[in-house]
């Protein structure tokens, strides 16, 4: 899809369709005025009311260029933020594409211009890579009409947007595609095509290391283990000594391994890569974005499979920092190979960690599919990603990491056990991950809720 920003007054722009946001308990605006009667007939007949999700299509507009006019939904003036305009936008894209506009304009206003296109461009997202023939039909040309000064939004929100398609594209690749050793491959293309420096630690050199975690959980499958790392570097030497570490939960697919999970729905587990995925997705928008300081994702990807060779519950492996784990169920294998990652971004000289993982089912029963469970050892820190979270409409909820949790962790023959028991199954993982933070502050993303739409919604496809 082509994504332009154009500066014109509305009656010249020239779509399929064009669309304008309209809040609820408002009067249109004047540049309307052609379709007043229409208008009118929409609010009287409780048609359209202004609230979120809602959309109307008029055709032939008077006084317009573009072949039709779509009104959609605000909501309230006093809830609208970037996340609104982002599902307003991808409500439109997806229910005119369907219609066959091929050409949409999205009349901005003074409203943020990052939201909106970066809602149009996951919008027009469709999961459809392995369907022969799809009825999903997609837009050629997305117009932002908004003041030039909006160009810079406009540019930040297509880098998000492509980044976040990026990293849906990794997620919906099925595990049989997706292995350790693919993600790698495709990590190395991006970071070519962006210009980040790309390293990646194959199974002899993690083993000459000691990630004896790490190996312990991808020992069970064929597929060999990567430890993918990524680096970008400021151009100007930063002013502070901060590095920023990115740790994302690569498991291209979890099994349980010996401890195994229930086949049904079993085959959502090829998204236990999201973590991972999501810190490429990052990373290639950093490299875009160009920030202040150095940032540096390590993604560790195994396959968590059954076999001959899998490691067996109550086995003890030693972890790079040199504690060591009795497994006593191999289904908690995200918090085995993230330890060995967190480590090792430390030795590389991060001062701050941020990972990401699908880590438990316990924070889907925490906290839904709605919010992230967000955990960390460093209030400042979290702050300032919980401020971002919320300016970026990402949900987030800060979730307990008390010290009391820690007996939860105790084992009888090792340093740590991996599993905590039946209750705060969420924060007993994140307790394990703290053990191996140290110092260094670190933040937590529990993405396990958050990651996957079982069903798609009016702005988004169903996936990643
Ligand atoms: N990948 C799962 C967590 C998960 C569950 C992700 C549901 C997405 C949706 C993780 O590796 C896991 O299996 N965790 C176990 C931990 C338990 C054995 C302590 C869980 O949550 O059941
Ligand atoms: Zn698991
Ligand atoms: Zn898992």
């Amino acid at each position: 899809m082509e994504t332009t920003l154009v500066t014109q007054s509305l009656d010249r722009v020239e779509a399929d369709a064009v669309v304008v946001l309209l809040f609820e308990e408002e009067t249109a605006p004047a540049e309307l005025k052609g379709s007043s009667a229409w208008l009118d007939e929409l609010r009287s007949s409780g048609e359209f009311t202004g609230k979120t999700g809602e959309l109307a299509v008029q055709h032939q507009p008077q006084g317009l260029k573009a072949k039709r006019l779509a009104v959609a939904g605000g909501g309230k003036r006093d809830k609208f933020d970037a996340a609104v305009l982002r599902r307003a936008v991808g409500t439109a894209v997806r229910a005119l594409k369907q219609k066959g506009v091929k050409k949409l304009a999205w009349w901005l206003g003074d409203a943020n211009a990052e939201a909106a296109v970066e809602g149009a461009i996951l919008g027009n997202f469709e999961p459809d890579r392995y369907k022969t023939s799809s009825d999903a039909k997609s837009l050629e040309a997305f117009v932002l009409v908004a003041p030039d000064s909006a160009r810079a939004a406009f540019e930040r929100g297509k880098i998000l947007g492509d980044a976040q398609n990026f990293t849906r594209e990794l997620v919906n690749e099925p595990a049989n595609v997706m292995t350790p050793t693919l993600l790698a491959e495709r990590a190395k293309a991006m970071a070519a095509e962006v210009g980040l420096e790309y390293e990646v630690l194959d199974e002899p050199r993690m083993r000459q290391l000691g990630m004896g975690s790490l190996l312990g959980v991808s020992q069970g499958s064929a597929e060999p283990p990567a430890l993918i790392i990524l680096r970008y570097k400021p151009l100007q030497a930063p002013k502070t000594s901060d590095h920023l570490g990115l740790v994302g939960k690569g498991v291209t697919f979890d099994t349980g391994g010996v401890s195994i999970k229930p086949a049904e729905g079993m085959e959502k587990m090829k998204y236990d890569m999201a973590g991972g995925a999501a810190m490429l997705g990052a990373m290639r928008a950093i490299a875009q974005l160009k920030p202040a300081i150095p940032v540096t994702a390590l993604i560790p990807a195994v396959e968590n499979m059954v076999g001959g060779k899998a490691q067996r519950p109550g086995d003890i492996v030693t972890s790079l920092s040199g504690k060591t784990i009795e497994v006593l169920n191999t289904d908690a294998e995200g918090r085995l190979i993230l330890v060995d990652a967190l480590t090792y971004a430390q030795r590389l000289g991060c001062t701050h960690l941020v990972d990401a993982a699908t880590l438990t089912g316990a924070i889907v029963v925490a906290l839904g599919n709605v919010n992230i469970g967000v955990f960390t050892n460093n209030d400042a820190l979290l702050a300032r990603v919980l401020a971002a979270a919320k300016a970026e409409g990402e949900k987030s909820w800060h979730m307990p990491l008390d010290d009391d949790y820690k007996d939860l962790l105790k084992s009888a023959f090792a340093d740590l056990a991996n599993i905590g028991g039946r209750w705060g199954g969420a924060i007993s993982a994140a307790y394990f991950l703290k053990e191996f933070a140290g110092d260094t502050p670190w933040v937590h993303l529990d993405i396990a809720g958050t990651a996957w739409l079982d069903e798609s919604k009016p702005f988004l496809a169903k996936g990643p």
